[in-house]
């Protein structure tokens, strides 16, 4: 598996699993009927952030993730990520490897730490994913997300040092 910058032709393969997550509706805060260009212009970041694609030996689309600044001003150290998995190849290590990329590109870009804003309680695959990379719930928000099928959940705010 290869990690690499995402470009303007990787979006045709990303767009139909963001598509498939987000209108599953239980992962993520955005609006499930979300169109292709506002999921491009949320996901596809520009430099100084960066968004990057986890491709396979034969080039296909496994996963991809986001990395940014998390707050302004005077926050401007603290580094967020958004991370997605094509459900095909979920479960093989790449959500690992990009969540190992993204804490690596923030230590190289200098912040000090990376905060998740809101990690569904119920995604509790990516809870202990982000777990086993060091991070910590901090805090929840109570019935902070409405699950399709569980109801509301708490929305988890997790960080770690860098
Ligand atoms: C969460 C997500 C990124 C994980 O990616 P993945 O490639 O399937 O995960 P990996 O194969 O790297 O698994 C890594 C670890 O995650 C955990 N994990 C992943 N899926 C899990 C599941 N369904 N149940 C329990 N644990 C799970 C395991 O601890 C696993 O540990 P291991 O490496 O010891 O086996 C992916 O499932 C995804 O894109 N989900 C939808 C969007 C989403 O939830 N994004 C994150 C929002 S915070």
């Amino acid at each position: 598996m290869l990690i690499r910058e995402a470009t303007a032709d990787d979006w045709p393969a990303i767009w139909p699993f963001l598509r498939e997550i987000v209108a599953a509706g239980e992962t993520y805060t955005y609006d499930r009927d979300i169109t292709e260009e506002q999921a491009r212009s949320v996901w596809m970041l520009a430099a100084p952030s960066r968004t990057v694609v986890a491709v396979d030996q034969g080039g296909t689309v496994l996963g991809t993730a986001k990395m940014n600044r998390n707050h302004m001003g005077p926050g401007s150290h603290v580094a967020g990520a958004s991370f997605m998995v094509d459900p095909a190849h979920g479960g093989r290590g790449v959500g690992r490897a990009l969540g190992e990329y993204a804490l690596e590109w923030a230590r190289a870009e200098g912040y000090r730490m990376m905060q998740f804003n809101a990690v569904v309680e119920s995604n509790v695959g990516a809870v202990k994913l982000w777990r086993s990379l060091g991070f910590e719930v901090l805090a929840t928000l109570p019935e902070g997300f409405r699950h399709p099928t569980k109801g509301f959940v708490g929305l988890h705010i997790m960080y770690r040092e860098l």
